[in-house]
């Protein structure tokens, strides 16, 4: 007896690590290919989403993108699209042969920009819209004629892409919450910006755990250097998934 609940107890943590764990995007942000397929073999099992930057994609283009998905993994092309419409959507149409499962452009191209990047994609590419990089603050916002508070800008924009059909949004831990009482289930909400409680907190200034993350309503947490930087990044997979627990 006390050994089948013991084994129906395991079943179950495993269950969970495994839900958990497809939650996790890795940020490949490193600038070659041979350290980024390097991370994607260490991390492989478990992780099964990895983010493409400008910085790795600059230096290795479509090939990395190819040899990543060539492992089974699913892969998150981060480059924040913002050009005109017909510019983004020929983009999208790219990335979408290309195989990658979700692409981000910038909502502040407005709806025309939007919609011809939503109708542009194919074979079941999500399209993720970043509304005001968290780089950002009211100041720099004001340098660009934006007279309103980030949260407003925040969901103005947000709302803007979810008219336009965008499939999720691109959210610091601290506006989950926000976006998930205006919008319900009806996007995904990717956060980046973690870090797991053992972890130095790097640049990063407004950060949440991954728990935390999850609690507040997020779909996907993006991490890069607590497991990147980590002298053993399948180790630093590990704790973050019996955090989650
Ligand atoms: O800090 P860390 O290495 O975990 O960052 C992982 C990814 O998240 C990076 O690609 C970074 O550009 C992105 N990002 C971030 N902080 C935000 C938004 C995005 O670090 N607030």
């Amino acid at each position: 007896m006390i050994l089948r609940d013991i084994s129906t107890l395991h079943d179950k943590l495993v269950h969970e690590m495994t839900t958990n764990a497809d939650k996790i995007i890795v940020a490949l942000d490193v600038p070659t290919k041979r350290q980024a397929l390097n991370l994607v073999e260490q991390l492989r099992d478990p992780i099964s989403f990895f983010k493409i930057g400008l910085q790795l994609y600059t230096a290795e283009g479509p090939e990395i993108v190819r040899a990543v998905l060539s492992t089974g993994a699913k892969v998150w092309l981060d480059l924040k699209l913002y050009d005109i419409p017909n510019t983004v959507a020929r983009a999208v149409e790219s990335a979408s042969h290309i195989g990658v499962h979700m692409l981000t452009i910038h909502l502040s191209g407005a709806s025309e920009m939007i919609r011809a990047a939503t109708a542009a994609r194919a074979n079941n590419m999500m399209i993720l819209g970043v509304t005001v990089l968290t780089s950002a603050t009211e100041k720099t916002l004001r340098e660009i004629g934006i007279a309103d508070k980030v949260d407003n800008q925040v969901l103005r924009l947000a709302n803007l892409g979810v008219g336009a059909g965008i499939d999720g949004i691109v959210a610091s831990p601290h506006e989950v919450k926000m976006l998930r009482a205006e919008f319900g289930d009806k996007i995904k909400i990717a956060v980046q910006g973690i870090r797991p409680t053992w972890a130095a907190p790097d640049d990063q200034k407004r950060f949440m755990t991954p728990r935390q993350a999850i609690q507040a309503g997020a779909d996907y947490i993006g991490i890069g250097r607590p497991i990147t930087s980590h002298p053993n990044p399948r180790e630093a997979v590990t704790k973050i998934l019996e955090e989650l627990v």
